[in-house]
């Protein structure tokens, strides 16, 4: 579905960007692997996609730092020769309650959930504008897919940091989309719910936290990377070309208010 494209994860050596970065290789997509730490981990996601006989590469950089997202794009076109997908994915939690929350815990999460974000879509945006529409290659001059979260809609006590990054990613992405359509640039957004990953592992690891998550979410299960990994092939995929400025819940409907499947 994706043969030839080239696509840049972010944050891909764990959670959901390593199911997404395998998923675009499956797909037929050459893979850059970003990290910014654990390289073993990196070079595993790296090796399993190179088994589906696509390229793929790890690349160690910060997507918080200018300096290091310009120089990762910029080492991926002359690797690669272009890119194609740009799946902004890279995010952390730095939970506190307000009163207890420092500056730095907050910084740090807008840093890299939202202001990472705005980098690797600048830089990748360059690239696309430069190449433009390859025909054989997808009827999109690129496509910017930004790892949002039902947090973008729903408060989170306790999270004002996290919930105000992703919150941040819903217009950036609906402005860049508007910005850059009549470039045939799409972006889109992937929101996932309740994922079983390190982030969140408290929220699914004994019985009781389980059940307690299982209460927020209608589907009553909870999500898995490849999930989300479908979701962003789908939207990165020709088949959802006329798909632009639009997010992608995947939660198993935790955004339909399961609190009023009874009450009210
Ligand atoms: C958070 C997880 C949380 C999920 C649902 C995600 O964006 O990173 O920690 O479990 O939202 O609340």
């Amino acid at each position: 579905m994706l043969k030839g494209q080239k696509a840049l994860v972010t944050g891909a050596n764990s959670g959901i960007g390593r199911a997404t970065a395998i998923g675009l290789g499956r797909a037929g997509a050459d893979v850059v692997v970003n990290y910014v730490a654990d390289r073993d981990a990196a070079e595993q996601v790296v090796d399993e996609i190179k088994g589906f006989g696509v390229r793929a590469a790890a690349y160690e950089a910060d997507v918080s730092q200018e300096d290091q997202v310009i120089a990762m794009v910029d080492g991926m076109v002359q690797e690669f020769g272009t890119i194609d997908i740009l799946v902004a994915n890279a995010g952390l939690q730095r939970d506190a309650r307000l009163t207890d929350m420092t500056l730095a815990q907050w910084q740090k999460v807008l840093d890299v959930n939202l202001t990472g974000q705005f980098l690797c879509a600048r830089e990748v945006t360059k690239e696309f504008l430069r190449r433009g529409v390859v025909p054989e290659v997808s009827r999109a001059a690129g496509k910017i897919i930004c790892m949002s979260s039902v947090h973008q809609l729903i408060p989170w006590a306790g999270h004002v940091n996290y919930a105000s990054s992703k919150g941040g990613v819903l217009m950036m992405m609906q402005t860049l989309a508007q910005e850059l359509a009549p470039q045939r640039i799409r972006v889109n957004a992937v929101a996932p719910g309740a994922i079983r990953t390190p982030i969140n592992r408290s929220a699914w690891e004994t019985p009781e936290a389980r059940k307690d998550l299982l209460r927020l979410i209608p589907y009553d299960r909870i999500g898995d990377p490849d999930d989300i990994a479908y979701a962003v092939v789908g939207l990165a995929s020709d088949l959802m070309d006329y798909v632009v400025g639009t997010t992608l819940y995947v939660d198993g409907g935790m955004t339909l208010f399961p609190g009023f499947a009874t009450g009210g």
